[in-house]
């Protein structure tokens, strides 16, 4: 069969949705571009651990350090020059990353994650790359950070790369959820997920049980309820938690189920659980909405949270609206 790429993939939408302008087509591009490179140095990355040897030496005769920042690096070279952004914002940088003035400048702002459970890839578990795409609100000028603490209803696009036992792109630009596999023998991302829906009940429950002790009353309600049975009809959800938010939520995403990431009360400088909301919250809640499940804080959707600053938390269930609903519920009983 002959398969479809993503540019052909987006020339197919192009009327529905406005985000599928031909400039947004090089942004992705662009980006694919990025996660394609970043795919090949995270592969390389396992042989290299095990050799012992440190991995490539950089322009400024460093070694490479952690995936992290090699990702981000990667990302950050590339979209600097796609000449449609005015600003980037990532989970590793603590300010706005200002594009310089040598590039063209668009009014595109992306905010990613550029390497999600970087923890996994010493065990070789697949991580991945989460992106977020807003417009800004002013035509012209320095980007204000107002400009990028916008709610996530505002995104104009989102998605994530996985770079598992095959690399994934799954994306949305508002009208539906569209996954492509990398043919590496061609180096294309091609359609192999199209018009992706999360199942409406699932029969899966990720969260880190390790951390019960500091949970509240609420949440351990939520999470008694999905290994809980009533003997006759009701079977318990099986507990899959690989570590890696973009895996375990790709999982859910295609096979039904809940992620969760409560707040806990380990950590008193973050009363709002470990994720962020602008680079890992709202894109995956977009996906998710956009194939039909729900994403909430524990009180409200995350797509309406007005945001305060770049890297603030939430706590996070995503995943089949049901069960969403469901974890849900006990925090509007507590609150009630
Ligand atoms: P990151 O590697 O970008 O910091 O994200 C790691 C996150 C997420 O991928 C995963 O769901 C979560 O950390 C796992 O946290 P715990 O180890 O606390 O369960
Ligand atoms: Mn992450
Ligand atoms: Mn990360």
């Amino acid at each position: 069969m002959r398969q479809i790429t993503v540019t052909e993939q987006l020339l197919i939408h192009q009327k529905a949705s406005p985000m599928a302008t031909g400039r947004f087509t090089r942004l992705l591009n662009e980006l694919i571009l990025a996660a394609k490179i970043v795919s090949r140095e995270v592969n390389k990355a396992g042989l290299v651990n095990i050799l012992g040897l440190t991995g490539d030496i950089n322009i400024q005769g460093e070694q490479v350090r952690k995936l992290d920042e090699m990702a981000n690096g990667i990302i950050i070279h590339r979209m600097q020059r796609a000449g449609l952004l005015c600003a980037m914002a990532s989970e590793e940088n603590a300010d706005l990353i200002e594009i310089p003035p040598q590039f063209a400048h668009g009014d595109y702002i992306l905010i990613f994650d550029p390497l999600d459970g970087s923890t996994n890839i010493d065990v070789n578990v697949s991580i991945g790359t989460i992106f977020s795409i807003l417009r800004r609100t002013h035509e012209e000028g320095p980007v204000s950070s107002e400009e990028v603490l916008q709610k996530g209803d505002h995104q104009v696009a989102a998605g994530y790369f996985i770079y598992g036992s095959s690399t994934m792109m799954v994306y949305t630009t508002g009208d539906g959820v569209h996954g492509f596999t990398l043919d590496p023998s061609v180096g294309e991302f091609l359609l192999s997920h199209p018009n992706i829906r999360i199942p409406e009940k699932g029969k899966v429950y990720s969260v880190n049980e390790g951390y019960w002790n500091y949970w509240d009353e609420p949440t351990k309600k939520a999470v008694s309820y999905f290994k809980s049975t009533d003997n006759k009809k009701r079977k318990p959800y099986s507990l899959r938690y690989i570590g890696s938010l973009v895996s375990d939520f790709h999982r859910n995403l295609l096979s039904g189920g809940i992620f969760m990431y409560p707040k806990d009360s380990r950590d008193p400088k973050k009363p709002s659980g470990k994720l962020r909301l602008m680079c890992e919250a709202n894109p995956l809640a977009y996906v998710v909405e956009q194939a039909g499940g729900a994403a909430s804080d524990g009180e409200k959707r995350i797509l309406e949270i007005e945001p305060y600053e770049l890297h603030q938390r939430t706590p996070l269930f995503i995943g089949s609206k049901e069960d969403v609903f469901k974890a849900v519920s006990f925090y509007r009983e507590q609150n009630a």
